[in-house]
């Protein structure tokens, strides 16, 4: 942000500068790699020379392979920009380097996020780098019959002084199963129980380790290192290097390259197949790289976040959140689990045991009710879409309790079968039978057509316009990302264009207008 606003304000004089701009993007935003495109025709404004063209990665598609496209053509112009020589070898070079403890020293992490023994020695204010270590006071099954599982979960924040607003999200600190940790240990041949540290080779970087070390390998493995998602072909490259088998190692190094053949196995034998780290490993016995290079190349696991489920107003204490168990088959016929809705599935609260726990931290969110409760609303949110609007109902239904007038407040709910995952549905149908809440159900399974929400939205066209054309009411769409809030924006601007008597073009920028006064939000997901 800094550099953002020093580049915009100020009138630095940039001559001598040389630059190369390469973002990280993604194409289902809107501003699509806005902050890249701004930098790269700012420092030649200011007077740097540009010296290899713009590079736009997208994370909706491969961002690595743009990347690895555009690295490909940057090195041979900068070599020639700066009169280099390239012996054209493309040696990798560790960053990292490592140090093994004989003797446990008096500092090792077990899965803190940055301050020794912050999980056990709790100090507020809590937040991504110091999570607050909750109690989980309920942990209950939404869906009433069905193979799928919705996670109903209340963290107890009362000692914690975090603060919430509805519509606010928590993230959640995972940690990976420990059957796949035990698995590469093996296939690594080492001893997870081992002490190392990483460090940095460049000793003026600011960041040291590549993760909290020392620490152990099991514990690296199981808070640190994201052991789940496809590998990046940089990280197949370096894993060749270690096989024996001279036909797994080019398998490897194909899939590394830009070739197009490369290209379509690593699309096809990584993505398509959904292989991780461990499934690599097993499908090639001949591959066992050492556990400390395989630390520094895997990416950081992340926090998952979740939409809060419930109004501070009515639960000042705890946080809920509404999850979907995340579990698939893959195409070569393994079982793949989601980290965290997996971790979570098993915290169940149990008579006369302690409370299962989980670090957590509250992110803040743009996802706000209209200030004014009379402000009427229409919340579209099918399965776990539902999340936000449970606290904005909860909200909305405290204010009428005060005797506050409250407009309209219409939810678009869908899932597959109202006897399997209508989520709360005992509460929602409480809510409309006192007269707080508008309803509109679609049960996409429950007849012979299809009915989504966004169906329902067609046919209630009126009322639609009504609130957002007449009554200058907010709409708010949550959950899928891909595919319902594209297809219920589209409906919306129709809605717009027919009721509102409006162009196309002029519909757009009603909409425009909505989101830029934020009577329009979304909190999506893919
Ligand atoms: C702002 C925000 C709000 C969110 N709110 C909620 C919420 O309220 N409720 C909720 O349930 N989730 C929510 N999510 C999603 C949530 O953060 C997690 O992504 C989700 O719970 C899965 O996490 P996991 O660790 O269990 O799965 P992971 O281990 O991260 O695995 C998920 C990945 O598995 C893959 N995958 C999943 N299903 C399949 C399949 N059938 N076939 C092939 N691949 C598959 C996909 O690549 C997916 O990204 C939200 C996400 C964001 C960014
Ligand atoms: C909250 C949020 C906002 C984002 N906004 C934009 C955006 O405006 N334009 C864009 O091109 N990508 C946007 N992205 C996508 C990221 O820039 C892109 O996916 C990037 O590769 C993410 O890398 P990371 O997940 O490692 O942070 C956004 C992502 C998030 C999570």
């Amino acid at each position: 942000m800094e550099f953002y606003e020093w580049l915009q304000n100020g009138d630095a004089d940039l001559t001598g500068l040389n630059y190369a701009v390469f973002g990280l993007g993604n194409k289902t935003y809107e501003h699509y790699n806005k902050v890249a495109i701004y930098i790269d025709k700012r420092l030649e404004e200011l007077g740097a020379t540009r010296v290899f063209d713009l590079g736009l990665g997208d994370d909706d598609a491969n961002i690595e392979d743009d990347f690895i496209t555009w690295k490909d053509k940057f090195w041979p112009v900068v070599c020639e920009h700066f009169g280099i020589e390239s012996t054209g070898e493309d040696i990798s070079i560790r960053q990292y380097r490592l140090q093994e403890f004989d003797e446990i020293p008096d500092r090792v992490y077990t899965g803190e996020m940055a301050r020794l023994h912050s999980l056990r020695n709790q100090r507020p204010p809590y937040d991504a780098k110091n999570p607050f270590l909750a109690k989980i006071k309920v942990n209950r099954e939404l869906h009433k019959t069905g193979d799928r599982s919705c996670m109903h979960i209340e963290f107890d924040i009362e000692a914690s002084k975090m603060r919430y607003d509805a519509g606010d999200h928590l993230a959640v600190y995972p940690v990976n199963s420990s059957q796949l940790v035990e698995k590469i240990g093996k296939y690594c041949s080492k001893d997870l129980n081992t002490v190392f540290t990483l460090i940095n080779t460049d000793e003026e970087s600011s960041k040291k380790h590549p993760f909290p070390c020392p620490c152990t390998y099991r514990t690296a493995l199981t808070h640190y290192l994201d052991i789940t998602q496809n590998p990046r072909t940089h990280v197949l490259k370096e894993l060749a290097e270690y096989c024996t088998d001279p036909a797994e190692k080019e398998k490897l190094k194909l899939m590394a390259s830009t070739s197009p053949e490369g290209k379509a196995l690593y699309q096809k034998w990584i993505i398509n197949d959904n292989r991780n780290i461990v499934h690599i490993l097993e499908d090639m016995p001949s591959c066992q790289p050492a556990l400390d290079h395989l630390s520094e190349l895997l990416p950081r696991l992340q926090p998952r976040y979740y939409s809060i489920s419930s109004s501070p107003k009515l639960y000042p204490n705890t946080v809920h959140i509404t999850a979907v168990v995340v579990e698939y088959t893959t195409p070569t016929g393994r079982q793949n689990k989601g980290v965290a809705t997996t971790w979570l599935s098993k915290k169940i609260p149990k008579e006369g045991e302690e409370l299962p726990t989980a670090p957590i931290f509250i992110r803040k969110s743009q996802f706000r009710l209209p200030t004014k409760p009379q402000t009427p609303i229409i919340m579209i949110g099918p399965g776990t879409g539902l999340a936000p609007f449970r606290g904005f109902i909860q909200e909305r239904d405290n204010s009428k309790e005060e005797g506050k007038a409250v407009g309209d407040t219409i939810l678009y709910f869908g899932c597959r079968k109202k006897s399997e995952d209508f989520l709360y549905e005992d509460e929602l149908l409480a809510y409309e039978n006192k007269g707080l809440l508008k309803l509109h159900l679609a049960f996409s399974r429950d007849q012979p057509q299809k009915v989504y929400v966004s169906h329902l939205l067609e046919k209630e066209s009126d009322e639609v316009w009504k609130v957002i054309g007449e009554n200058n009411g907010h709409l708010y769409i949550c959950g899928d990302a891909k595919s319902m809030a594209a297809d219920v924006r589209n409906i919306v601007l129709k809605i717009i264009q027919e009721k509102g008597q409006m162009t196309e073009q002029q519909a757009q920028a009603f909409l425009k207008k909505m989101e830029t006064q934020k009577r329009m939000s979304a909190d999506v997901w893919s």
